[in-house]
């Protein structure tokens, strides 16, 4: 395994919104949310469909602008900084998305180093690639296309590549929304495995409850709000709090 980084990001966001214009429509996708995420939790973002999930992590992961409202990681604010930087702290990021988006001509070994390779790094991509590649239970496929894998092979590479550049947050949209429940629950072992040994933060949407049920905290969002915000590992059984939150609403 590559070395451990230290520990995960601290978040702070304070009064954050983000309006899109669609036509003469205008569509408060995040509506002054505050948010704390203690270093090296796992969060559920959870919410119907246009509650705002994908663009809470695209703000925090600078690949949208706020409108309002600050974003602090471990320190410093996101929505302060300005080009070089702003592209430093992005490739601090990691992202997994919900199509894996991995580039069908390159092989898994390739896919994993493409976002670094503009860069110079202190490390051997290829080893590095092939370490984490080991690490996603994928050793043996560097060869392969994505179109030869599965999708939750797949999305275990867009994993690997998301780990390329030692992220202490790690931002996964759906990530197990187009796999089937076994390998969904592979992929989501691999991603609180993955915060036990590095002490990443992961927030993580989903709109599944067992894959929420099986997080450290849940937030719930309505319409850009935060409506919802239940600490699962506090309390006997976390399906049981899940379950019974889940029913008072
Ligand atoms: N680029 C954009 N232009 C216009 N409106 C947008 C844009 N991106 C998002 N929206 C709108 O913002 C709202 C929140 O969208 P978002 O993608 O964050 O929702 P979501 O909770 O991730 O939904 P889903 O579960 O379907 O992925 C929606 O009403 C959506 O239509
Ligand atoms: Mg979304």
């Amino acid at each position: 395994m590559p070395e451990l980084s230290s520990s995960g990001a601290k978040i702070s966001i304070v009064g954050m919104a983000k309006t899109f214009t669609a036509g003469d429509a205008r569509i408060a996708a995040i509506d002054d949310l505050t948010l704390d995420v203690a270093a090296g939790s796992v969060v559920a973002v959870t919410g119907s469909s246009g509650s705002g999930k994908s663009t809470l992590l695209h703000l925090i992961g600078a690949i949208e602008r706020a409108d309002a409202g600050t974003i602090v990681i471990d320190g410093v604010d996101v929505t302060a900084l300005r080009r070089g930087k702003l592209t430093a702290y992005r490739r601090g990021i990691g992202f997994v998305f919900q199509r894996y988006h991995l580039l069908p001509a390159l092989t898994a070994l390739d896919n994993v180093i493409a976002p670094v390779l503009p860069y110079r790094v202190r490390y051997n991509r290829t080893a590095r690639a092939r370490e984490l590649l080991d690490a996603v239970g994928l050793a043996g496929r560097e060869r392969s296309l994505p179109s030869q894998m599965s999708g939750g092979q797949q999305q275990r590479v867009a994993i690997a590549r998301a780990l390329m550049g030692e992220p202490k947050l790690l931002l996964a949209d759906e990530p197990t929304g187009n796999l089937d429940s076994t390998n969904g629950a592979h992929v989501l072992d691999l991603l609180l495995d993955l915060r036990d040994q590095r002490g990443m933060t992961i927030l993580l949407a989903t709109h599944e409850q067992h894959v929420a049920a099986r997080c450290d905290r849940l937030i719930r969002l309505t319409d850009g709000r935060l409506v919802e915000d239940l600490d699962l590992t506090d309390g006997e059984d976390p399906q049981a709090t899940f379950e019974r939150a889940t029913r008072l609403r």
